[in-house]
């Protein structure tokens, strides 16, 4: 582990405008610089980093952060290695800090990097095999041959070939030293009681390697030779500490550049739907193999683009199932289109029969939006029958509701309404009575799980409360972040002078009365700032930007950069605090009307609680004390006004 003091160094070393210049065209916009946003095509800069306050942030997909957490987004780098990358650049010398680290954390960081090398040893191994050896080329690579793929294709994803002898491989890797525990752990060798020199996972099968983003070898998909085996198809490997099959898409590694080049992601299903596009030409393909699409997933393409376009095998029959990574989609804010090919045909075989040009114009004149798309589908299955048909279209209208932009939102509704003739006005009332459903039958856990957010356009008094208590709180944690040292000059009860920092004096506050913080990242950055204070760290500048956590890092880069520096700020309505002599004011108008809010909101939960509630006079008389409280507050941030 890097010690504290060498993460300081980093962090007092480093210079965000340097690191992020190898990667960015950086232009001078006064005080601070502008490029191109390295995450999206993009025409007008979106992309500002502050020399002065030692971060960067890219509007166009809402990220920001430190130096490090640049080079861990742009590099796929963990925390680490982000660190060590910049400490090698700026001729740092790391100090390892190993008392630090338990016996178990030391473990499993080795255990990762033993895994990570395992890994690649296999791979060479299985490579090795189908081009040298008698057995892989008369087998695995007369099987690529027979599905028509040439060598430099073969070469480029990295295909390899496990031999028929049943401990092949993990003869190899024990004779290379490698312990049959992370051999075992690694997934590729098993060890049965009765075969002690063990199995190969994998044998007798064509390997698909399966990549990281940044190319490194996580883990293997092998597919079965004979078709008659009754045995599966494919088979992967398993969760490992360095697999989890939901966070890795299997060709991005090879398809990332032309997915953000042509701002435009494929997304198949099988392992030889990407290789065959790629070697059509084709190559801002992925898959998620076998797996139902997850958000992690649809964040790493979001990474690159914003757009997915899915090919669906023509026969599946499993369509409807691909229903729910549509609102997945939608609700990660994605375009989507959906294409179908013809009956019996699947990517791979479809690129094989096809020119590029025809697979390339094909994909782009048939793919469909997602409402045409379920119409297709759900219709024809419907028929003639009239209630088929008000569910069907109760479904597409479903879908819309997952629509995260209001204006899109409006635009696919129009498109429903012109397509089946129906009035806006009764899909609008659909859509409501849709998302008072998903709220209702939907249990928090449930969302979490399936991860799909409604979105909740009408906004009732209650969400009114909650969402202005939330833009008061997030501006408490800003003016914190953005003035925490500054002291101001307070008068006590008896009038007494005395001086309090911002930082303090908002969190004795919040302390004073129980306030209890709402949003999840503002409870992370209040319990640090409580941390720093109770070590004595927050007087260090670099405080805020060692906190490693990806999220506390955007909401300060969002804190600390003024939107307004942007010539198109007005597009995020951001006030920005203005600075100066009226901080103090700011503050306490802000604390005031949180308080207010506060209240607002208890009571509004009292009120819900009245409904169902055995002692209603107590309730009664907390709801009267809450108002006069209320009141009382009214009245102060009236005065300070
Ligand atoms: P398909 O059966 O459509 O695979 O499964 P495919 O790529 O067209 O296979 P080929 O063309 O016969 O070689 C699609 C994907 O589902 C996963 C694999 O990732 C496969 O690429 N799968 C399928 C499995 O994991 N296990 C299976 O038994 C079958
Ligand atoms: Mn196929």
């Amino acid at each position: 582990m890097i010690s504290k003091a060498t993460i300081d160094k980093i962090f007092s070393t480093i210079r965000v405008e340097e690191i992020i210049g190898e990667y960015v065209q950086l232009k001078r916009a006064g005080s601070n610089f502008k490029g191109l946003s390295p995450f999206h095509e993009e025409k007008s800069p979106s992309f500002v980093v502050s020399p002065s306050k030692q971060i960067w942030k890219d509007f166009s997909s809402g990220k920001g952060g430190t130096a490090i957490s640049f080079l861990m987004e742009i590099e796929n780098f963990t925390y680490p290695e982000a660190l060590r990358h910049a400490a090698k650049k700026y001729g740092i010398e790391i100090e390892e800090d190993i008392r630090e680290l338990t016996e178990d954390e030391k473990q499993s960081q080795t255990d990762k990097e033993l895994l990570f090398k395992i890994h690649e040893v296999a791979n060479t191994f299985f490579q090795e095999q189908l081009f040298d050896t008698e057995e892989g080329r008369s087998i695995g690579y007369s099987y690529f041959k027979e599905r028509e793929l040439r060598d430099e294709i073969i070469k480029k994803f990295q295909l390899g070939y496990s031999p028929e002898q049943k401990n092949a491989f993990t003869e190899s890797a024990l004779n290379k030293g490698y312990s049959k525990e992370i051999l075992e752990k690694s997934g590729l060798s098993i060890f049965p009681e009765n075969s002690p020199n063990g199995i190969d996972r994998f044998r007798e099968r064509v390997i698909f390697p399966i990549h990281s983003f940044s190319g490194r070898v996580l883990g293997f998909g092998a597919r079965i030779l004979k078709n008659n085996i009754k045995t599966a198809k494919y088979l992967n490997s398993p969760e490992t500490e360095i697999y989890h099959k939901s966070n890795v898409l299997y060709g991005l590694n090879q398809s990332k550049q032309a997915i953000s080049k042509n701002n435009l992601c494929l997304l198949v299903e099988g392992y030889m739907d990407v290789i065959a596009l790629h070697q059509s030409g084709i190559e801002n393909v992925v898959s998620s193999s076998g797996t139902a699409l997850t958000v992690e997933q649809i964040k790493l393409i979001k990474r690159l683009t914003e757009n997915v376009t899915i090919l669906f095998d023509g026969d599946k029959a499993g369509i409807k199932a691909s229903f729910r990574s549509i609102d997945m989609l939608l609700s990660e804010s994605m375009n989507i289109r959906v294409l179908l090919f013809p009956d019996g045909d699947d990517p791979d075989s479809f690129a094989r029969k096809h020119p590029q040009d025809y697979v390339e114009n094909f994909i782009k004149n048939e793919a469909k939006d997602f409402i045409d798309f379920k119409a297709e589908i759900l219709l024809k299955e419907a028929g003639d029958d009239p209630i088929k048909k008000a569910e069907s279209i109760r479904d597409i209208v479903k879908s819309v509701g997952f629509v995260q932009n209001a204006l899109k939102q409006e635009i696919y509704l129009k498109e429903v309404s012109n397509k089946f003739k129906l009035s806006e006005q009764s899909l609008f009332n659909e859509l409501n009575v849709q998302k008072q459903l998903q709220k209702q039958h939907v249990s928090p856990q449930q969302r979490q799980e399936t991860q799909v957010k409604p979105r909740l356009e009408k906004v009732t008094e209650v969400f009114e409360t909650i969402n202005s208590l939330l833009m008061l709180e997030d501006k408490l944690v800003d003016l914190m972040l953005n003035y925490g040292d500054r002291v101001l000059d307070r008068k006590d009860d008896e009038n007494k002078p005395y001086q309090i920092t911002v930082i303090e004096e908002i969190i004795n506050h919040l302390d004073e009365d129980e306030c209890e913080i709402q949003s999840e990242i503002n409870k992370k950055i209040i319990s640090e700032i409580k941390e720093g204070i109770a070590e004595n760290k927050l007087r260090f500048g670099n405080f805020f930007m060692t906190l490693m956590d990806e999220d506390i890092q955007g909401k300060i880069a969002d804190a600390l950069i003024e939107p307004y520096e942007l010539s198109n700020w007005e597009k995020y309505s951001i006030t920005p605090i203005k600075p100066g002599s009226k901080l103090s004011e700011q503050i306490s108008e802000t604390l005031f009307k949180y308080k207010r809010d506060y209240v607002l909101k208890i009571v509004e939960d009292l009120k819900k609680e009245l409904v169902s509630a055995e002692n209603k006079d107590e309730i009664y008389m907390k709801l009267v004390k809450l108002s006069q409280l209320k009141n009382k507050l009214s009245e102060v941030t009236h005065r300070i006004l």
